[in-house]
């Protein structure tokens, strides 16, 4: 790939191999153009449904607004491990779940209770960049697993056992992914599934994306698996799948003991999430799953849009099979991806993320989301063609 291109800001040239900072740099940068359609972030567009609200009000009316438990309200924890129970066939009870300030806080809890110093955590590659800091605090080291496009970014368990040293403490699997929108299969799950329970590995799986996968895949919940129970730590939220990022509610389902050493550094830092968003969640959790089911078939929609325009300007578009990304490779155009997204933010008004904001050497991919209504990724799409078009030469 091409060097990045000195007329490129500073601002985004000074951080561009921080994969995090990288992203942000790009966000703060979109701000001086008018009427830009932002594809960047991952945070749903779309609005918390009705009943979930009403039962946010309906909680500060009732004065329910005190402090909850650290680890959740108990009707809150009991409803998740139900779903969890019945939609992801995990073995968990109200003592296996802790609710969090997003997965977000979720991320760091996990490491802080999981890792020792000189631990080592496999994380594949490319990746949510977000966990790196949550692991290098713990003291951990990060490991990277490589993933392919011609696997459409599968995990391979081949790859896993390679990575596997004697201070190998974790595998991360991210399902769907952040940033390529691969899955894990069934049959990646069973055959990592045996690596893990042979070389006695904990596996922390972030399914918070989950709900949307496409095309007649299925997810697929490593913790399900026979002998894994005890081993896995699944990571999810309320952030995605309802539409509630700003709630900032997410969960972590582990075996108990690990549930009380989470929730022992969470008295010391946040206490209990805000009981109001926590009544707001124990209805988006018992509540219609229509909404979901309505969620679903409008990113569906989308990506076949965005899928198609891209796929129409040249890039090879993947083949991505959940979640709310896609991960075009860039290559044909010959620019590095970091110039690529300046240049498309600069001419089209429009925010990707580059390749290289979720890792080294992804620097011939974009991360476009679908986080905006069906006509805004339309008109997306026509303001990209012709600068797309331009730089191809
Ligand atoms: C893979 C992944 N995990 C966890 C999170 C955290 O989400 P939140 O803190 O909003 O629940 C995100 C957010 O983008 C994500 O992409």
């Amino acid at each position: 790939m091409t060097m990045l291109n000195p007329n490129i800001p500073e601002a985004v040239r000074a951080v561009a191999s921080d994969g995090t900072k990288l992203r942000y740099a790009m966000m703060e940068l979109a701000k001086q153009f008018p009427d830009v359609i932002a594809l960047g972030r991952g945070d749903p567009d779309l609005d918390t449904p009705a009943h979930i609200v009403e039962a946010a009000k309906q909680a500060m009316r009732d004065q329910r607004t005190g402090l909850t438990p650290v680890a959740g309200l108990p009707e809150l924890r009991d409803a998740i491990a139900h779903n969890l129970r019945t939609r992801n066939g995990l073995p968990v009870e109200r003592d296996n779940i802790i609710v969090t300030t997003g997965g977000q806080e979720g991320i760091f809890l996990i490491m802080q209770a999981l890792l020792d110093p000189g631990d080592e955590v496999l994380v594949p590659d490319p990746r949510y960049t977000s966990y790196d800091d949550s692991i290098l605090r713990a003291g951990g080291k990060m490991v990277m697993v490589p993933t392919y496009p011609e696997d459409a970014f599968d995990l391979r368990a081949e790859a896993v056992e390679a990575a596997i040293t004697p201070r190998t403490k974790a595998l991360l699997i991210v399902t769907p992914s952040n940033p390529t929108g691969g899955i894990l299969t069934e049959a990646s799950a069973k055959a990592i599934a045996d690596v893990a329970i042979r070389h006695n590995i904990i596996v922390i799986s972030d399914e918070i994306y989950g709900r949307f996968v496409f095309d007649g895949w299925k997810h697929v919940s490593i913790g399900s698996l026979p002998g894994m129970a005890e081993r896995t730590i699944t990571l999810d939220g309320f952030s995605k799948t309802y539409a509630m990022t700003g709630w900032r509610v997410g969960f972590v389902a582990a075996p108990a003991n690990l549930i009380d050493a989470m929730t022992t550094i969470k008295t010391l830092t946040t206490g209990p999430v805000a009981s109001v968003s926590q009544w707001a969640s124990v209805a988006a959790a018992t509540g219609p799953d229509e909404v979901v089911q309505d969620f679903y078939r409008i990113y569906d929609e989308r990506r076949a849009i965005m899928k198609n325009g891209l796929g129409e300007m040249g890039f090879d578009i993947g083949d991505a099979r959940g979640g709310f990304f896609i991960w075009p490779n860039s290559s044909s155009t010959g620019i590095h991806a970091t110039e690529l997204s300046y240049l498309v933010l600069q001419e089209a008004r429009v925010l990707v993320f580059p390749g290289a904001g979720f890792g080294q050497g992804w620097d011939s991919f974009l991360r476009v989301t679908v986080l905006a209504p069906t006509d805004q990724l339309r008109e997306a799409v026509e303001r990209m063609r012709p600068v797309i078009a331009k730089y191809r030469g």
